[in-house]
């Protein structure tokens, strides 16, 4: 019964991960080409953009949290990861949070760093769970080993927004023109490329999920 929660947590999970991504990608389309509009409305639509970001951080979380407890309720892993999956899903929220409300501040850039560091850890190593676990049936191991691209789609996408908030505050400071205009259309053209790659992956993994080769 449980495990049949689960399962249905974790297809809502996709559901709400899919549509506040087609949310934020809409907002940031609005951002990058309405520059008519004056630059303090851009910014509180910027603003609003970083708050509904939380939630796709939220979802990958969430996802990889149930997909672990769910492993756990297959027998795949011992039933100490199920716990082990949510108290550590449950503090990665909480610093995900702490680092959107310390965003603003030197303290966020620290929290920031601390929440980067296991998703670099899961980059490289999902994959190599991928290769290791070979009593795992292959559409699982296929599923983390994609998972884990989604994950580099994700900092790819953060990198590009680094150049996007640089560009940001150039009009902030009333240092805009064209040249800014068009790098912060570029950086629109390069996440959005990154986040097609991150969907392909979302589409590639609920088709091994559901066909189950
Ligand atoms: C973007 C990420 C993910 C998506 C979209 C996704 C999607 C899905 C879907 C749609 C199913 C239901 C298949 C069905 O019953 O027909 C499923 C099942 C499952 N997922 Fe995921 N999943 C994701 C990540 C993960 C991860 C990271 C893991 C493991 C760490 C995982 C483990 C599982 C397991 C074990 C099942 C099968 C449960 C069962 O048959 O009882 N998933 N997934």
């Amino acid at each position: 019964m449980m495990h049949s929660w689960l399962l249905a947590a974790h297809i809502v999970v996709l559901g709400y991960w899919l549509g506040s991504e087609l949310v934020i990608n809409s907002q940031y389309r609005f951002v990058t080409h309405r520059h008519d509009l004056d630059f303090a409305a851009r910014d509180a639509v910027m603003d609003h953009l970083m708050d509904a970001d939380q939630h796709v951080r939220y979802a990958l979380i969430l996802q990889l949290m149930l997909g672990v407890m769910l492993c756990a309720g297959l027998g795949l892993l011992p039933a100490i990861a199920f716990w082990g999956a949510l108290g550590g899903g449950a503090l990665w929220l909480a610093l995900v949070e702490l680092v959107h409300r310390h965003r603003k501040s030197a303290r966020g850039k620290s929290l920031a760093a601390a929440d980067r560091g296991p998703r670099y850890l899961l980059i490289a190593g999902l994959p190599l769970a991928a290769l290791v676990l070979t009593d795992w049936p292959l559409w699982l191991r296929l599923k983390i080993a994609l998972f884990a691209g989604i994950m580099l789609c994700g900092v790819g996408i953060r990198f590009a927004l680094i150049h996007h908030f640089a560009l940001w505050a150039r009009l902030a400071a009333g240092d805009g023109g064209d040249s800014v205009e068009a790098g912060i259309r570029r950086t629109y053209w390069h996440a959005t490329a990154m986040l097609m790659l991150l969907w392909v992956f979302i589409a590639a993994i609920t088709v091994l999920a559901v066909m189950k080769p």
